[in-house]
């Protein structure tokens, strides 16, 4: 039997509003105090399960679970893994559970974390499932626009590039939808769409104008936050599509001429170059930032789960 308090976060919708702004607000408090929290996960372990590659998200959950005083167990390579002696999901989280407190998986099936959450007796967390949902990059997203614009509401966000595979995209633009964005501007090939039933989803659920448009130019002095992607050529069934659309955005500064002077620039990286490295220095570039606050963020939500620090009840 599962403790009745449990939660998990699998997508952002797992999530209130009204927790989802909490969450937020400690990780800011988190990244300028961090030495207010550096004891309240003592004893507690974390177990990191990532059958996908990964650098910032598996570190910084890592460097997350550190900061806050607790200890570490896992594996970032699932060859090392009884998975690879053919164990189920199901049977891998149950024993987890008893070595580890809180969990956190990156599997390349979609839904894979969510069997997992149907398993576990301690909180998971989903660390990105396929082309499907990613909901601590977006944490880390809304930290990021938190600081750099001020506020989560009423800014025009343009998505550009792989809006099909592209997980980061679709658990950011549900949850800004339902922070009352102002506009959404959609940038990709025709071959990597926005996939249509959450452009219908997005249409019917929320009175949001969404505009489509085939290069950044096009559109670029209308937007607040320009969220670049990696075409994710891991999820392409053939090399020969993948090789047709690597280059198809480059983001250099001459493309930003015309660009708001507050506009910032998020990547949730890795970047392959679909950002030319003179942008780095373009002061409207946030996403090397973007990557530091996704560990205070993860602090935030760590506590969260296990019911520590200022979420520890009674
Ligand atoms: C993203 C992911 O894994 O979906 N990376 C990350 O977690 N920061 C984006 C990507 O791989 O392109």
């Amino acid at each position: 039997m599962n403790h009745p308090s449990l939660r998990h976060l699998i997508e952002p919708e797992d999530f209130t509003i009204e927790e989802i702004k909490k969450l937020v607000s400690l990780g800011e408090d988190m990244y300028k105090n961090p030495s207010k929290y550096s004891d309240i996960c003592k004893g507690q372990i974390l177990a990191s399960l990532f059958y996908e590659p990964s650098t910032r998200t598996k570190f910084s959950f890592d460097s997350a679970m550190l900061r806050l005083g607790g200890n570490l167990v896992g594996f970032a390579d699932a060859n090392t893994s009884s998975a690879k002696k053919g164990e189920s999901i199901a049977d891998t989280i149950r024993v987890m559970g008893y070595y580890a407190d809180i969990i956190v998986m990156r599997h390349p099936k979609e839904g894979a974390p969510k069997l997992a959450s149907m398993y576990s007796e301690v909180p998971v967390i989903n660390a990105g499932d396929g082309g499907h949902q990613h909901p601590t990059q977006t944490l880390t997203d809304l930290l990021t626009i938190q600081v750099y614009k001020g506020q989560l509401e009423g800014h025009t966000v343009a998505f550009c590039g792989d809006l099909k595979y592209g997980r980061t995209v679709h658990s950011l633009i549900r949850t800004m939808a339902r922070f009352k964005a102002k506009k959404f501007i959609l940038i990709s090939p025709e071959e990597l769409e926005l996939p249509s039933s959450l452009k219908r989803q997005l249409q019917d659920q929320y009175d949001i104008e969404i505009q489509e448009a085939r290069y950044i130019e096009e559109v670029v002095e209308q937007i607040d936050i320009l969220y670049m992607t990696r075409i994710q050529k891991e999820r392409f069934f053939n090399e020969e599509d993948y090789l047709k659309l690597k280059n198809s955005y480059i983001l250099t500064n001459d493309k930003l001429e015309n660009a708001k002077e507050d506009m910032i620039i998020m990547h949730p990286l890795p970047r392959v170059n679909e950002i030319s490295y003179e942008v780095d220095s373009n002061k409207r570039a946030v996403y090397f930032e973007q990557s530091k606050l996704g560990v205070y963020v993860r602090m935030a939500l760590i506590s969260k789960l296990l019911e520590v620090g200022p979420y520890a009840r009674g």
